[in-house]
């Protein structure tokens, strides 16, 4: 697995929309997956500066959403795609029909994410897969518990995970499920950046990438694909590392 670390946020951030630069001009019609949260908004921020002065084109790639919460409109301040539209895909200009959502409203949720993954292969599959990493080790919303071979699919949200959430939700109800791409699915992409900051979360990447594979740390399942993985860190998360 290469491992990148790198002095502070702005250089993680450089690097990460390096990484999605250089796919998007070798294949500018791909399908790629781009993290919520806040590690990327400083890589969208480096992205959408090179999309405004003409040095990137965004504007042929597949959007897939990687998760989001079972139970929220779109519209929903707190809704992931939301979240992701205004941080990124809309200041980018990214066509709606470029943008693939999690079906999280559909009547037959397992059929709408089995129909999730033939829409991705339609495509090509991920072309690129950008992760961030959970305090509790989660990669999309694959929580404690997701099993390597997990596919799409509406899973139960950890009680740490919702905590972490309320902040958000601001003394509304957190949603208890979520529908995520699989771990399975985020393996099968052809190369997987996961972009980690800050001391916080030095230990669980410590854990996932230098103990062995386990459910309960989903993000050491990215040692099984090591050889198309990046972790693209900054030094405080790569301080506890070899
Ligand atoms: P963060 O979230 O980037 O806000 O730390 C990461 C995650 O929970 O996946």
């Amino acid at each position: 697995m290469k491992i990148t670390i790198v002095p502070d946020y702005d250089a993680m951030s450089l690097a990460g929309a390096d990484r999605v630069t250089a796919t998007l001009r070798r294949r500018p019609d791909c399908a790629l997956c781009l993290p919520t949260g806040n590690t990327p908004l400083g890589m969208f921020k480096a992205l959408l500066e090179r999309i405004e002065n003409g040095t990137l084109d965004a504007s042929q790639a597949e959007f897939f959403l990687l998760d989001e919460y079972v139970g929220l409109d779109d519209n929903d301040p707190e809704s992931l795609t939301g979240w992701l539209m205004d941080a990124f895909l809309k200041p980018a200009g990214i066509a709606p029909a470029k943008i693939h959502e999690m079906p999280t409203k559909a009547h037959d949720l397992d059929r709408a994410a089995a129909e999730y993954e033939a829409e991705l292969q339609r495509f090509g599959g991920y072309e690129l897969a950008v992760l961030g990493l959970g305090g509790n080790g989660h990669i999309a919303y694959n929580e404690p518990g997701a099993t390597a071979d997990s596919r799409t699919r509406v899973l139960t949200l950890t009680d740490e995970s919702i905590e972490q959430a309320r902040g958000y939700f601001e003394g509304r109800t957190v949603p208890t499920q979520a529908m995520s791409a699989g771990v399975q699915t985020l393996l099968e992409a052809r190369s997987i950046v996961l972009l980690v900051s800050g001391a916080a979360k030095a230990e669980v990447l410590r854990a996932a990438l230098q103990e062995a594979p386990t459910s309960n740390n989903p993000a050491s399942f990215l040692q099984l694909a090591s050889d198309k993985v990046e972790v693209i860190c900054d030094a405080a998360a790569g301080s506890l590392l070899n």
